[in-house]
């Protein structure tokens, strides 16, 4: 019984000192006129399937749940979500340039058609509220794919202009 006690103990001191070493969990302030809301012709769905399965690690709108405060899930969390945002943030979308939301764009297709995003621990954890369905899936590839013909359309434009003398 002793040992017990004591191994209970031991693993008690363990977390508690683990959960001495801490990450900052912010959520840097939002500006609307650069979210991907406001920078894309978004359909209502795709806003909603966005913000329902990605944003928690690919924006600055993260939903810090309480386990987030707790190691060592505590470092998974937050290396995760820092991880993402700087990969994709949804948030600073109007910093992008049309490279780069070109990219993410094509990026967010295959993510999703392929199911690996959101990453399959987060589905688990999250089921059945971060899964996609087939038609989840289509309504985001093709707004995906629109919204990189636009682009190439307006810099055609541009191009275009360009070359007037
Ligand atoms: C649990 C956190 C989490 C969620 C939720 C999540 N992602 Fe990610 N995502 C990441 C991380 C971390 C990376 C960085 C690359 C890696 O580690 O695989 C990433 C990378 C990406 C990339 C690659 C960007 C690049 O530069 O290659 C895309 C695109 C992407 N995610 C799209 C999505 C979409 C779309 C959703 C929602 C359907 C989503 N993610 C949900 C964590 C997440």
């Amino acid at each position: 019984m002793k040992r017990v006690y004591a191994m209970t103990a031991a693993v008690l001191a363990a977390i508690g000192l683990m959960n001495l070493a801490r990450v900052d969990r912010t959520n840097p302030p939002e500006d609307p006129a650069e979210t991907i809301e406001a920078q894309t012709r978004i359909p209502v769905k795709v806003a909603a399937i966005l913000r329902k399965k990605c944003q928690n690690c690919h924006s600055t709108r993260t939903d810090w749940q309480w386990y987030s405060a707790v190691a060592p899930l505590h470092w998974l969390m937050t290396a995760d979500v820092y991880a993402a945002r700087e990969h994709m943030n949804l948030s600073t979308w109007g910093r992008y340039s049309e490279e780069q939301r070109t990219g993410s764009l094509i990026g967010i297709c295959e993510m999703v058609a392929s199911n690996k995003m959101p990453p399959w621990y987060y589905q688990a954890a999250h089921y059945p509220s971060a899964h996609l369905s087939d038609g989840d899936k289509k309504v985001v590839c093709d707004w995906a794919k629109a919204e990189v013909q636009r682009s190439a359309l307006a810099q055609n434009l541009n191009l275009g202009k360009g070359d007037e003398r």
